[in-house]
């Protein structure tokens, strides 16, 4: 026995019972309307209101559970290709776009803000706008987000003050910042139909300790700031986890009551049970939405997918295709059908397009890559955890009665091993359970209310409903889950989904026998006592016409199993839905007389078929017409299978020139237009050493990538030590007049202490016998900074110093004169986060248009030993057909032994670095619009190295990390040659 007979039986008669059921019926009830889905939101000009109550948001009174996935813009430096990123996200059933908004990207200096190009956050919420999604905005001013400093920008970390904070010094740094982005943001509110935004972030995971006066005074300047410039919509903090902290009320609001939200982050071992956060859990504060008993449940974060740190499995790095793994499709159900029975309506997944970490915008604890296992991987690709969401978020804008639950009274005579969540919509008496297997082992058995059996696979989780309106017709229940109904034409229709193979019983209420036709598939049905029951095995599309039975109107039930209802896409156009079945995406409709004009993408040859308003007649799909017929099913169908993608044939690179670099080793480099470094203190956590001066690259305004120090000195020394933070991957390299003494490289942190911090390190490098003389010597130092580290709990650690921080000769105490060069000025295009400071860096060797001609000819893959800088660069043409969207990476591999480093450029912008001895990253995306796919590309590779293996590259190739026919316009980035930059 598993659900309770009773609960089920009420289900089943709801009607019977007078139980309210409908959105006329909930109308009357005085609540909030129920009826059908909204609409997607626009920018349509128009007042709305944004509130909510302990249910759900409500929006212009309407209850709206909001399935978010988040992005971030920075991390798609390509805009055009946000439209497809939010394109892709509207179609498989999210209704919003959570963003962060990171500090450092948009400036590179106190005092200026970039928000043009790749930066503009003007265009990514228009976008969202126009893709109809709603946008949940987090700017900070922390964000975290496992980027360089948690956001903050170089130069605030050496700036007065304790940041995050009310600190005065740091609180008049943050008011600039949120000046400039309030500004931005005002323009996209949905409450005057600016835009869609409609949920606003204050602060990120605001440490536990920081929760005294100093912290609540700065989140109240937060509240206080964010309002002033004019953001009108519900904010919010998201606690770290269900603490409790910064619920209503726990700081000042200035008087402003019900306009902020209690929100909690997520991120449940996949491998243990799925925790109850709400309305199953226990324990006061602890009991998650309960802490805060009148705002709806909110989740800002649930993971996703994780991120992954440097090195392979031994150091805890595993790659992201295991992140895909341990948290997939079925884990999806599980966690998010349970957060969803725990009353979250607010439900915000993190990550759902991860994308990558460019340049030096990583956090130390993370490679470039940032796919994050996510729904949509680095490639933009769907993966199948896409197919849950799809059903879970079509389900929630098709049913409204989910974005009402309250807890039903418990079930009991369930299978033991199955855990079970009753539900109840108190207006609609619409039920729900959600069932769901923890074991290793599926779970058969039979329920009380249906004739077959119920089966739930291992690990995995379903929803059921009872009593909600499908179309113009009552479902009494399903052993399958429901996913959406519309009306097409003179038909409803109404898609239920599940597990292929599955034996599945579905229920109606029809107040006489109807007709029954099963067009498709393996279905039988039977009437009984006002129950129609249709039984069917799930496994491609099962069809089946229910006319008569006491509605006017047909109703075309679709059983499809998952890979088939992820490949059914709804679409709601000002003339009424349309679902469309077949391709891989559907990316928009629209209906012009009596033709439906759709574009989207396939992969493979796929079928086309669509069901539309009444006096649909033709079907366009990306500006072609099809010949269509008629079906039986009221749909038009497509005669000829849409073709599927061309091959993308990429070209070898070849055509290699390289120069070596690395001037500044030598004796008689010319440094007197750099820094001297001769500051005595610093607002860094790292101590300055006693009569030293501070070495600290931060201090002299170089906050990324690579910085050189040439330190002069008179005299003979036996060993000289160097001091240095890098954060994790650093490393350190030394030449005394020319001659290389050494490297010293931060080990591959394991999983414990690469959560440590600071990365610092002192080694001591014997000079030559023969340098021991007496004599001007200049000591080089080059030495690669990792990035600063995050600040998560709240006590500046990204203000530890990077850099050198103390040097020291043995035998001898010279005086020295230091030298410092890093990053020339940001690139005012690519931004601050684009280039470090080696001298080709310096010398835009990296740029498209720097003149290489000088260069030597050479082929990979090399095998050369040499301490310092290597650039190697090339040009390759591609003519990607325009209507082919094709995802291109760079690829190195290499025997894992060789000890040497690449930072890759395209055309400039800086796509990361590859370690090819640590990993595990192999294949760096170049996202299209910086790459051109109908034109001339430039590469340029920074080889790193440091003597003590033969050095690479190995092998460097093109390779197609997925594509398909369609896309969208792809607008060329400006990236400007050496003249401009
Ligand atoms: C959260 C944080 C995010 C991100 C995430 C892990 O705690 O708010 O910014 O760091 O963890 O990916």
């Amino acid at each position: 026995m598993v659900l309770s007979r009773r609960s089920f039986s009420a289900l089943a008669t709801a009607g019977a019972l007078g139980l309210s059921l409908g959105s006329g019926s909930a109308a009357a009830a005085g609540t909030a309307p129920t009826g059908p889905a909204p609409v997607p939101p626009e920018a349509d000009g128009e007042r709305h209101t944004i509130g909510f109550d302990r249910y759900s948001m409500l929006i212009d009174g309407r209850r709206v559970v909001l399935w978010s996935g988040e992005v971030h813009p920075f991390r798609l430096p390509s805009p055009s290709l946000w439209r497809d990123v939010l394109q892709k996200l509207r179609a498989h059933g999210y209704n919003a776009v959570s963003i962060y908004v990171s500090w450092n990207y948009h400036s590179p200096a106190p005092g200026r803000y970039d928000f043009t190009g790749v930066r503009d956050l003007d265009l990514f919420l228009r976008t969202a706008a126009e893709t109809g999604l709603y946008v949940i905005l987090r700017p900070g001013p922390y964000i975290n987000a496992e980027v360089d400093a948690g956001g903050f920008p170089g130069w605030l970390t050496v700036t007065e003050g304790t940041a995050r904070t009310s600190d005065p010094a740091y609180l008049r740094h943050v008011d600039e910042w949120l000046t400039v982005v309030d500004r931005i943001v005002a323009r996209h509110l949905h409450t005057d139909g600016g835009g869609t935004v409609v949920l606003y972030q204050l602060e990120n995971e605001y440490a536990d300790h920081v929760t005294g006066p100093l912290g609540r005074d700065y989140m109240a300047h937060l509240y206080a700031k964010v309002r002033a410039d004019g953001i009108d919509v519900p904010l919010f903090h998201n606690d770290k986890g269900r603490n409790g902290h910064w619920t209503p009320g726990t700081f000042d609001t200035g008087g402003e009551s019900g306009r902020y939200l209690y929100g909690f982050d997520g991120y449940p071992s996949p491998v243990k049970p799925p925790p109850d956060w709400g309305y199953f859990g226990v324990g006061g504060t602890k009991g998650g939405s309960t802490a805060s008993p009148s705002t709806p449940g909110f989740m800002p974060e649930f993971g996703g997918g994780w991120f992954d740190p440097w090195g392979g499995a031994e150091f805890g790095g595993k790659g992201y295709a295991e992140s895909a793994r341990t948290r997939d499709a079925a884990y999806e159900r599980r966690f998010y059908l349970t957060n969803l029975a725990n009353g979250i309506k607010i439900h915000n997944v993190y990550m759902t397009f991860g994308g990558t970490s460019w340049g030096w915008l990583p956090a130390p604890v993370v490679y470039t890559s940032y796919d994050y296992g996510a729904a949509l991987d680095e490639a933009r690709r769907p993966t199948p955890k896409l197919v849950p969401m799809h059903q879970i978020g079509q389900l929630l804008r098709s049913v409204p009665d989910l974005a009402k639950l309250d807890r039903a009274g418990p079930v009991t005579g369930t299978d033991p091993r199955l855990t079970v969540y009753p539900l109840v919509n108190p207006d609609t008496g619409a039920r729900f359970h959600v069932v769901r297997n923890d074991g290793t082992a599926e779970v058969t058995t039979p329920v009380p209310f249906a004739r077959l059996p119920l089966t739930v696979p291992a690990l995995d989780a379903r929803l059921l409903a009872a009593g909600i309106l499908v179309g113009r017709r009552k479902l009494a229940y399903s052993t399958a889950q429901p996913m959406l109904w519309l009306t097409a034409g003179r038909q409803d229709i109404a898609v239920f989904t599940g597990r292929s193979g599955e034996h599945t019983e579905t229920a109606l209420e029809c107040a006489s026998e109807p007709t029954v036709t099963v067009l498709a598939g393996d279905a039988a049905h039977e009437y009984e006592s006002g129950v129609l029951r249709v039984s069917a095995r799930l496994g491609g599309l099962t069809r089946v016409l229910v006319e008569g039975g006491g509605s006017s109107a047909p109703l075309l039930l679709l059983l499809a199993d998952d890979e088939t209802s992820g490949r059914l896409w709804r679409y709601d156009t000002p003339s009424g839905p349309v679902l469309v079945r077949g391709p891989a995406l559907l990316r928009t409709a629209a209906l012009r007389g009596s033709v439906v004009e759709l574009t989207g993408d396939t992969v493979e040859a796929a079928e086309l078929e669509v069901w539309g308003p009444r006096g649909v007649s033709e079907v366009h799909w990306n500006q072609g017409v099809l010949r269509t017929r008629a079906t039986a099913s009221g749909s038009l169908r497509a005669e000829r299978l849409l073709p599927g993608v061309p091959d993308v044939r990429l070209p070898a690179l070849t055509g290699w020139r390289r120069c070596e670099e690395n001037p500044e080793s030598a004796a008689g480099f010319d440094d007197s237009g750099w820094r001297v470094a001769d500051r005595t203190s610093s607002h860094s956590t790292t101590p300055v050493p006693a009569g030293q001066p501070v070495l600290f690259a931060d201090d002299y305004g170089f906050h990324y990538g690579d910085v050189w120090y040439r330190g002069h000195f008179e005299g003979a020394a036996d060993s000289v030590s160097l001091s240095c933070v890098t954060g994790t991957q650093g490393l350190l390299m030394a030449w005394l007049d020319g001659r290389p003494l050494g490297t010293h490289r931060m080990p591959v942190p394991d999983r414990k202490t690469v959560r440590q911090g600071t990365w610092d390190a002192t080694v001591t490098f014997p000079l030559p016998p023969a340098e021991r003389s007496e004599g001007p010597r200049v000591l080089s130092v080059l030495v690669r900074r990792m990035q600063h580290d995050q600040d998560g709990k709240a006590d500046d650690t990204h203000k530890a110093a990077r850099g050198l921080t103390a040097v020291t000769f043995n035998g001898a105490s010279p005086e020295v004169t230091w030298r410092i060069q890093g990053e020339t000025a940001a690139d005012p295009v690519r931004g601050p986060l684009n280039h470090g400071g080696l001298h080709g860096e310096r010398e835009g060797w990296h740029l498209p248009g720097f003149a290489d001609g000088g260069w030597k000819a050479a082929g990979f893959p090399r095998a050369e030993r040499r301490q310092g800088v290597v650039w190697y660069r090339t040009e390759f043409r591609l003519s990607v057909d325009s209507a082919v969207d094709a995802s291109v990476g760079l690829t190195l591999t290499d025997d894992p032994d060789r000890a040497y480093r690449v930072q890759i450029f395209l055309n400039g912008w800086n796509m990361g670095q590859y370690i090819n001895d640590v990993g595990p990253q192999h294949t760096f995306v170049l996202p299209n619009g910086l790459l051109r796919t109908r034109g001339s590309n430039t590469l340029a590779l920074a080889v790193l190295s440091d003597g003590t293996t033969p050095s690479g590259p190995g092998e460097v190739e093109l390779t197609l990390m997925g594509s398909a026919a369609g896309g969208v316009p792809v607008s060329v980035v400006d990236s400007p040659g050496r003249a401009a930059g």
